[in-house]
């Protein structure tokens, strides 16, 4: 696994910049402190998609409580539901039966624009395909999710340049999508996906675009993220090896959570610098 050496790129002079991390990004360490507390419950949730004549189920009654701060992997063949259970999660979807709380507030009760709003504050998405706007270039790209939470423009530059720093991409801030590698297109990704400081990261399948090495490297910032940031992430993959990075792995098979087990690399992954664990 390749480890940067220095970590000089990572100090930056941002506002936020925590006293004992180089890392500027968030302001929702405090809350780790709540052990235990749900910031997501999926209870018993269906998805079924109606094709005509035949219903498809998707999830069949799945059961998932993510708790803050925590590392989870959903992993699965392809087909399994992992994607559906994944937009559940992020509220893009609404279940055919069964109950979302983010928060501790069921999702079901919300209307559209609550729903919007609550997402662009407290979930950041990273794709598979990354998703950046190819005209833009690293800056804006980083930019645009805090154009919708209405912060005015000097923030919004000062915060995307203290993001793309965080991911080593202090560099390359002009670069649109096309002049950057698979993996530092990711990484704008990723910056992106912590524009409004969300307290939840969802990532579908973010190495899926990406060689082992460029793929173990992003599993490293997002190891950082939920180590040093105490983000919750939650991960859809289909790769064994990514999703031993998680500190839970859920196995879906069929619309069906099947097993739940530890991921045998996160200890050795995300906590090598941590003094003491969260729970
Ligand atoms: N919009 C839809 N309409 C009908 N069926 C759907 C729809 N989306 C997904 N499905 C079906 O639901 C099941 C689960 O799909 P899903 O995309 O969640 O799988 P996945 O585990 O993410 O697979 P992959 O690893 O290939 O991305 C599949 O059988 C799929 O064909
Ligand atoms: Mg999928």
């Amino acid at each position: 696994m390749a480890k940067k050496k220095s970590n000089d790129k990572m100090s930056v002079k941002g506002r936020n910049k925590h006293p004992k991390t180089d890392l500027p990004v968030s302001k929702h360490k405090s809350k780790s402190k709540e052990k235990h507390k749900h910031i997501i419950e999926l209870r018993d949730v269906w998805k079924i998609y109606q094709m005509g004549d035949v219903e498809v189920p998707a999830l069949k009654g799945i059961n998932i409580n993510i708790h803050e701060g925590e590392f989870v992997a959903i992993m699965g063949p392809s087909g399994s539901g992992k994607s559906t259970a994944m937009n559940m999660v992020g509220c893009l979807d609404i279940p055919t039966k069964g109950d979302i709380y983010l928060d501790s507030k069921n999702i079901a009760q919300m209307t559209e624009s609550e729903l919007a709003q609550i997402r662009g504050q407290k979930i950041g998405f990273i794709f598979q395909q990354f998703n950046l706007i190819t005209t833009l270039t690293a800056l804006e790209n980083v930019m645009l999710p805090m154009v919708f939470q209405d912060k005015p423009r000097e923030e919004r530059v000062e915060r995307a340049k203290v993001l793309l720093e965080m991911v080593n991409l202090g560099d390359r801030i002009n670069h649109k999508p096309t002049e950057l590698s698979g993996g530092q297109q990711q990484r704008v990704a990723i910056a992106r996906s912590l524009a409004n400081d969300p307290e939840v990261i969802l990532a579908d399948e973010p190495t899926g675009n990406l060689d082992t090495n460029t793929g173990t490297n992003v599993m490293e910032f997002l190891c950082k993220l939920n180590n040093k940031e105490s983000k919750t992430i939650v991960m859809v993959t289909h790769d064994e090896e990514v999703a031993e990075f998680a500190e839970r792995i859920e196995i879906l098979r069929d619309g069906e959570i099947v097993q739940s087990k530890k991921g045998k690399n996160h200890d050795a992954a995300c906590n090598k610098d941590k003094g003491g664990r969260r729970r």
